[in-house]
């Protein structure tokens, strides 16, 4: 079945249960007020519609809509290392459903079934290859024996026999967008993509083994919006509870046209098809494809390249497309091959791109050209080090972090003249710069933030412990963090503060965190169980879910005498000395200081 009649069976079998059909948002969130909305890019169907879950009305025309369906575009950013393998894409399609306040789990899992396995009216997927989740249950809220209920019966009154409904835990089963807002419990609906287990039924190790190896691939997810959270915990039940879903095009394409990945599909395969004669690796020519696609879609919203928030994130896009080319460069006939073959997948489903080609084209060859330049400078710095006979670890990280030289690049370049590259070295580098807790729902929401290996965005985030510890000295220990949030370009602090800060505190904290950048003390990191963890006074965040084992930062050279420690997953610098940048010439310095809510200060820094 080709994506065109997925997408156009999904919206006609909703719309046949009352749904209206409401057209994609942009990619892009709307900005408040002059401020920059921190999710910058929609990452789930639900995103636009957040008001509505909360319970507002949504009008169409004088008519009150309480059913509504959509095919979204999103964009997510967080795993872009996954990007390439079976099933990660930046951009993709996300088909939803929505119940405002109406029908609750029984039709929305009722209809789910119905539109993955009916022949005439769905996909006609085989129900012995379904498998199922539902929440487990936790301190914020029940067990979901209501759905479980459900699709037990469900399977019984189809004939369909053996274990498959598996109970999981909230980092699975829960759906949060972020912090604050709706969230609830939800089912998410597997299929056996190659019928490797024989539609038998399963056990949970083997359901989960299926899993991890994408054998077994999540097609749908219904969220029961119940609750709502404020500052990460649950404060009520919603008056009205809805429904959000969520089913990735791209993943049921996949299932429906027999092929094991995405990009085999009829959404990526021309692309592929164009690169097919190239040298590269099958991985490097996954991740052109996807971040062109996303490129192409991202210009076509209103964004344009720069060195922050959005405009970032489409920078990096198109030059790691450029870094996986073989030659580095991706000159006007490439481009134009390529969002030719883009346009003409999508211009039926996006008439918007078809409109704005000349434009697309050409906002990514200027992108494109600038970056091989940058490139050419890393370069030169790459053939002094050269001379030296191999490339040490902390060279190749000097390549990347100071002069924006990937890695894989670094390697490339390195093997034309037989020199090695030591990668555990760089690697080891890099380590303490990767372990960015993946806190799953609330990543799943990040989707548009900067990229925690970038050193300048590791910087920042050391940068932010000072800053919070430096505020601690100069307004006193009431000063509680809030919020945070970083990107390559400044990092944003929010904390709780009842006075707008004066002049000479400003001064005064700016000085702390220069004159301690100045003392190039080291950053150090312990991992300990929680409840030891507790007692070093770390600071630490009420309301944040911690395991058993935490790790713990410390500026200083021991726990006992370190000017900050805080519970943190990284990354981080590993001596506050490189906060002065590769010259060591750059200053601490507030930008701005104002309120954002009642109490709530928000400061924004820059090192430069
Ligand atoms: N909002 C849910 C998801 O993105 C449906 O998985």
């Amino acid at each position: 079945m080709k994506s065109s009649e997925i997408r156009s069976r999904f919206l006609e079998f909703f719309k046949k249960r009352g749904h209206d059909i409401i057209p994609s948002a942009s990619l892009v969130t709307p900005d408040e007020k002059g401020v920059t909305n921190a999710t910058l890019f929609n990452t789930a169907g639900m995103q636009p519609l957040v008001p509505y879950l909360l319970g507002k009305l949504y009008k169409i025309g004088d008519h009150e809509s309480k059913r509504l369906a959509d095919v979204q575009k999103c964009l997510r950013t967080v795993d872009l290392d996954e990007v390439g393998d079976a099933t990660h894409a930046t951009f993709f399609e996300m088909l939803g459903n929505w119940s405002l306040g109406d029908y609750f789990k029984r039709d929305a899992i009722e209809w789910s079934y119905a539109f993955l396995t009916s022949k005439d009216e769905g996909l006609g997927l085989d129900p012995k290859r379904l498998y199922i989740t539902v929440f487990e249950g936790d301190a914020n809220a029940p067990r979901d024996e209501e759905a479980a209920g459900i699709w037990r019966e469900i399977f019984k009154r189809n004939g369909i026999e053996g274990e498959r409904i598996f109970y999981m835990s909230a980092d699975k089963n829960w759906w949060e967008a972020g912090d604050n807002g709706p969230c609830g419990p939800d089912t998410e609906m597997y299929y056996d993509i190659g019928d490797s287990y024989g539609g038998k039924g399963l056990t949970r190790e083997q359901f989960i083994q299926g899993d991890d190896s994408r054998k077994i691939v999540e097609v749908w997810n219904d969220v029961f919006m119940q609750y709502e959270k404020k500052d990460g915990k649950v404060i009520g039940k919603l008056a009205k509870p809805s429904v959000d879903t969520g089913a990735g095009l791209e993943r049921l394409a996949m299932t429906l046209q027999g092929v094991d990945n995405i990009y085999d599909t009829d959404l990526l395969k021309p692309v592929m098809d164009l690169m097919a004669a190239a040298p590269n690796e099958l991985k490097n020519k996954r991740v052109i494809a996807d971040h062109l696609r996303a490129s192409v879609f991202l210009i076509a919203d209103g964004v344009v390249p720069s060195n922050t928030d959005r405009g970032y994130i489409l920078r990096r896009l198109i030059r790691r497309a450029v870094t996986n080319t073989t030659d580095k460069k991706l000159d006007m006939n490439r481009i134009d091959k390529i969002v030719e073959t883009i346009i003409s997948i999508y211009k039926d489903a996006y008439p918007e791109l078809g409109e704005k080609k000349e434009a697309i084209k050409k906002v990514l060859e200027q992108e494109a050209a600038k970056f091989t330049e940058t490139l050419a400078i890393g370069t030169k710095e790459f053939e002094s080090i050269a001379k030296k006979g191999a490339i040490s670890g902390e060279d190749a990280f000097k390549l990347f972090s100071s002069y924006g030289l990937p890695i894989d690049v670094t390697k490339a370049m390195a093997a034309e003249k037989g020199l090695n590259v030591d990668i555990r070295g760089y690697d080891a580098e890099f380590k303490k710069h990767q372990e960015l807790s993946r806190a799953g729902a609330e990543q799943k929401f990040k989707g548009g933030l900067a990229d925690a290996n970038d050193p300048m965005v590791v910087r920042y985030h050391t940068a932010t412990h000072l800053l919070h510890q430096a505020l601690h000295d100069v307004l006193g220990d009431s000063v509680m963090q809030k919020g945070s949030n970083i990107t390559a370009e400044r990092l944003r602090f929010d904390f709780a503060h009842g006075a707008k800060m004066t002049d000479d505190e400003k001064k005064r904290v700016e000085e702390i965190v220069n004159r301690k950048i100045g003392e190039r003390l080291p950053v150090n990191r312990v991992i300990m169980p929680k409840s030891e963890a507790e007692k070093t006074g770390a600071r630490h965040f009420f309301g944040d879910k911690y395991g058993d084992d935490v790790s713990i930062y410390f500026i200083g050279d021991d726990l006992g005498s370190a000017y900050s420690k805080e519970f943190c997953g990284g990354p981080h610098v590993k001596n506050i000395g490189e906060l002065a940048g590769p010259e060591g010439k750059w200053r601490f310095k507030i930008q701005k200081e104002e309120a954002v809510a009642q109490g709530v200060r928000r400061i924004k820094a820059v090192l430069s």
